[in-house]
């Protein structure tokens, strides 16, 4: 195929904007033609500059606008099921931001979809899986040179969460880059759940617990402990160490620029998602439409967003209770095995 993919965006907010100008002026072979968002004041700014894209209150207007080949969703959680349906109907191949959907219901159903075609349309938005640290880190596991892993020590912190964060989204959306990062990285289901809560920081919005403990057990006997800490106030820190029986590895120390005045030296840390991962991000999409072009679709799966999702919400079940929960996942369709 040597004409650009033809990509409808569904969402222009944060992450539907970025992944807008990461199409427009990063990625090759592909241009955004289509976008969706209720609020076509701001989706009309996003594309401003940017040739012959239609906009559109709805999602489904933007599906079928003329020529329209993928879709990249990136509208809120509640709003995916409905798109990735519509898709699949369309024959149409999707990359959807995490969650794929907030709950598991959603989420076996948008699998139970995919499976019924016989083939993927869908990769999930977890880029933590084109990051070239994370990468080095899961080349160094599966090569076997430091043996078994036993242990992942993840941190991960933000500078301060956003208007109406709650204690549930600390487990159930924050932390679900770890979730799927632990599932890849170790290559196994993750089976239980335990949160524990420190005292809150004096600097977390009242009400909300931060931060919190939330403990994994993999199918195989390992352990993941993930600091999630939302208030930090500092900057956006994720680290991963990998503890196993030969060595450990660790991933995420900000080896940046050093800044050295008379008070001392400092190295810079970043401050949100965007700037840490952006490489990932580019990655990301650019693997996806390279895939895409070929007629392949790679990258985490569907069900890799549904077994997120059923571990997010053992996670919040595990909070909530206070006692160690177990996961529940469904049976796993032949087209993902
Ligand atoms: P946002 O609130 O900044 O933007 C959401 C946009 O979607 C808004 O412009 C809103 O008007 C629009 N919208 C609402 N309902 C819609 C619908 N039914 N159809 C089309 N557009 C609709 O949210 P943000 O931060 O951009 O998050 C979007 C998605 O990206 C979420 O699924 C979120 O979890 C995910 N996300 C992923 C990150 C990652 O690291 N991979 C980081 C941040 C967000």
């Amino acid at each position: 195929m040597s004409e650009p993919l033809r990509v409808a965006v569904i969402g222009a907010g944060h992450m539907g904007a970025d992944h807008i100008q990461r199409i427009d002026r990063v990625v090759s072979g592909a241009r955004v033609v289509a976008v969706a968002d209720p609020d076509t004041g701001r989706a009309k700014d996003v594309v401003a500059g940017i040739d012959g894209v239609s906009v559109h209150a709805d999602a489904m207007a933007a599906l079928d606008a003329p020529d329209v080949q993928a879709v990249l969703i990136a509208s809120p959680g509640p709003a995916h099921e409905e798109v990735l349906l519509a898709a699949f109907a369309r024959d149409l191949p999707v990359l959807c931001e995490k969650p794929l959907t907030p709950d598991s219901a959603g989420a076996l159903r948008v699998v139970e979809a995919e499976a019924g075609l016989g083939r993927r349309l869908a990769q999930v938005g977890f880029m933590r899986r084109y990051d070239a640290e994370y990468l080095r880190l899961k080349s160094l596991l599966d090569s076997g040179r430091l043996g078994r892993p036993l242990m992942l020590h993840c941190t991960h912190r933000n500078v301060s969460s956003p208007p109406g964060f709650t204690s549930v989204m600390l487990v159930n959306s924050s932390v679900s880059h770890e979730i799927d990062a632990a599932r890849w990285l170790l290559g196994q289901e993750l089976t239980a759940v335990t949160v524990l809560k420190p005292r809150p920081s004096s600097h977390a919005p009242e009400g909300l617990a931060d931060p919190q403990l939330v403990l994994f057990e993999t199918a195989s006997g390992a352990l993941v402990d993930v600091e999630i800490f939302v208030n930090s106030g500092f900057g956006y820190q994720v680290r991963c160490e990998a503890v196993c029986e030969g060595g450990s590895a660790r991933i995420g120390d900000e080896h940046a620029m050093v800044v050295t005045t008379a008070e001392g030296a400092y190295e810079e840390v970043a401050q949100d998602y965007l700037v840490r991962f952006a490489q990932a991000y580019d990655q990301e999409v650019q693997a996806w439409v390279d895939a895409t072009r070929q007629g392949r679709v790679t990258g985490p799966s569907a069900w890799d967003g549904y077994a997120a999702a059923a571990v997010a919400e053992a996670g919040v079940r595990a909070q909530e209770s206070g006692v160690r929960t177990s996961v529940e996942l469904a049976e796993c369709p032949a087209l993902y095995l």
